[in-house]
């Protein structure tokens, strides 16, 4: 029996590959939950719902801009129909416009702000209406950043958003806790998906240095990330509420 058998898990931003949404998704439905893949690219989406489907998992996907209310509206509710309660959400989609403090438009910070923090805000209040409904223990991860902890050049408006997801967090966990529904935080480092390679496409260079600035001497592999999720959306977790959790390799720990 796997870890989150029979769980109903909704992962966002699971279209790219390799991408920590990505890398969730599987790592859920092989551990037996039935996950939801959503992203912006529906296409992108529907090839990880495919991929994990093939491999005797069991998955759907469709396309969800989660800066939409209405498209949240519309996920919550085709959960609540065809599957009766949601276990988990994972609010993954998340975009970095990498640029100093003079270079930053008001439309890139408030950009930042909208798909980062905002969409967070969207997704958990959502279901975390339906886990009341349906009184379900539920598990909310709302991904940050190391960025949102320690200072980043280029990252000032992303830091903002990812800042306000931890704020955000843990005023949901107090209000949610005496329910039993839980909302925690993971923090990657510098992990390897197409985030980072779209960061240092211009400057291949970039990429070896991201790896050697890691203490442990490489940027973690997605499945890292996806096995804190794993962790956090499972029964190993009931007690863990509006935590942080950190996996960097060691990179703010200098
Ligand atoms: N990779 C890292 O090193 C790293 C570090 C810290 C935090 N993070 C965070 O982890 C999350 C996943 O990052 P990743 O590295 O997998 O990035 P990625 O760019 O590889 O994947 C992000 C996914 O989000 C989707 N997306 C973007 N805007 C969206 C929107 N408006 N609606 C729905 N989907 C949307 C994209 O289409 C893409 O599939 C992000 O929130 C990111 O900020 C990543």
């Amino acid at each position: 029996m796997g870890l989150v058998e029979g769980k109903v898990c909704l992962v966002t931003g699971g279209a790219s590959n390799p991408g920590l949404g990505h890398a969730i998704a599987h790592k859920l439905a092989s551990e037996g939950a039935s996950v939801i893949v959503t992203d912006v690219d529906g296409e992108g989406a529907e090839r990880t719902a495919a991929e994990i489907n093939a491999q005797g998992g069991q998955a759907q996907a469709w396309a969800q801009d989660v800066t939409d209310e209405a498209l949240w509206d519309e996920t919550i509710s085709r959960i609540r129909a065809e599957y009766g309660k949601l276990d988990a959400l994972i609010n993954n989609a998340g975009i970095a416009v990498l640029k100093t403090l003079p270079e930053l438009t008001l439309a890139d910070y408030n950009r930042q702000l909208l798909v980062n923090m905002t969409s967070v805000f969207l997704g958990t209040q959502k279901a975390v209406a339906l886990m009341r409904e349906t009184g379900v223990k539920g598990s909310i991860i709302n991904m940050s950043s190391v960025a949102a902890l320690v200072g980043v050049p280029a990252c000032s408006a992303y830091a903002a958003a990812k800042g306000g997801v931890i704020g955000f967090t843990k005023t949901v966990a107090s209000e949610t806790a005496a329910e039993g529904i839980r909302c925690n935080t993971i923090h990657p480092g510098l992990i390897d998906t197409n985030m980072q390679r779209q960061s240092s496409v211009d400057n291949p260079e970039e990429y070896v240095k991201l790896n050697d600035a890691v203490p442990m001497g490489y940027m973690g592999p997605p499945h890292s990330i996806a096995d804190a999720a794993l962790f956090l959306v499972s029964d190993l977790s009931t007690y863990m509420t509006g935590a942080q959790m950190v996996i960097d390799g060691g990179l703010i720990n200098q």
